[in-house]
């Protein structure tokens, strides 16, 4: 499968801080990569270089076979990014904003026309061209920047924390276009805190931890690897049996911890099998209302994973 970035030993260090150490990695076309880690970590850093917005110290990045350190324009006209920062201009509208960036990205006004109003369809500002950016809600002012981010049609797109800000319903409806887009055949990366917004769309999850890559692999590769660490099951019991309910599972050897929570047992074992907590149950009379073995999500992942460390 061809690949649409190819990260290659990239390290960036500013004064003696090593931002981004020795970091490779590669998302193949078509696919979504969640980028993940704590504050600092390193993340818009290495989306920069993949955007020649930084050049790395060492190391190389391929956007589509292309090298941002020797052939940044081929990269910039294949690459889309949208940054986790946004200077919005007073008195303009959303039209003359996406016409500005249009013309800018040598478009004639042909295209320019169709481009402005394919993207405001794609990331539903139909109907709001006439609004002026700087007073734009949170939500349109993302909308917007992802707008600008497709004039030119880019098959590979990197965002960096775009769902930074949003309500619920907000981050919905982003999700929703980052599908689309994927939908479309666009290869995405994109940084966020928001875990389970990168659990529901990428096939891939890179973490990073103070500079460094810790984990990379497709989302389900990695959910098999967690099982047989620290899992948590959900048990709701009669009222009256929940003191004895707990006392009975915290004598199974592989239950690390149970707690009552919102009126349920939180169970934290370690073991792939979950069966054995309502066996025991079971067999003592307990009145079990509700049982749920979760899956291994990847905020447990990002948990055993990381270790707090920051830059
Ligand atoms: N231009 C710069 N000059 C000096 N230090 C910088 C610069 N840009 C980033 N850093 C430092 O590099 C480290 C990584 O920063 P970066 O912004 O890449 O992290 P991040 O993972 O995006 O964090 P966040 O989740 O807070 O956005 C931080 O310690 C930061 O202070
Ligand atoms: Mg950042």
């Amino acid at each position: 499968m061809p690949l649409s970035i190819d990260v290659r030993n990239v390290t960036r260090t500013y004064d003696d801080l090593q931002a981004v150490a020795d970091v490779s990695f590669s998302l193949p076309a078509g696919r979504t990569l969640g980028l993940i880690g704590p504050n600092g970590a390193g993340k818009t850093t290495l989306l920069r270089m993949i955007c020649t917005l930084v050049q790395p110290d060492c190391g190389d990045v391929l956007v589509e076979g292309f090298s941002v350190r020797n052939q940044p324009r081929e990269v910039r006209r294949r690459l889309g990014f949208m940054p986790a920062e946004f200077g919005s201009p007073r008195g303009v509208s959303i039209a003359e904003y996406l016409e500005y960036f249009a013309c800018l990205s040598g478009l004639s006004a042909a295209e320019r026309t169709i481009r402005v109003r394919d993207v405001c369809e794609l990331t539903e500002l139909r109907g709001r061209e006439s609004v002026v950016v700087n007073g734009l809600s949170t939500g349109n002012r993302q909308r917007l920047l992802l707008a600008k981010t497709l004039l030119h049609d880019p098959a590979v797109l990197v965002l960096d924390e775009p769902a930074s800000g949003l309500d619920p319903r907000a981050r919905n409806e982003l999700r929703s276009i980052i599908r689309t887009l994927a939908s479309l055949g666009k290869s995405v990366l994109i940084s966020s805190h928001i875990l389970p917004d990168i659990e529901d769309i990428s096939d891939q999850i890179a973490i990073m931890e103070a500079g460094r890559l810790v984990l990379h692999g497709d989302l389900s590769n990695l959910q098999q690897a967690h099982i047989g660490q620290r899992r948590i099951a959900r048990i709701k019991v009669a009222e009256t049996d929940q003191e004895r309910a707990r006392e009975l599972l915290l004598t199974l050897p592989f239950v690390v911890g149970c707690n009552l929570v919102d009126r349920g047992l939180t169970v934290v074992y370690e073991a792939e099998d979950s069966s054995p907590l309502l066996t025991v149950l079971l067999q003592h009379r307990i009145r079990v209302s509700y049982f749920s073995e979760n899956d291994v999500d990847l905020e447990q992942i990002f948990m055993n994973t990381t270790a707090g460390k920051v830059t």
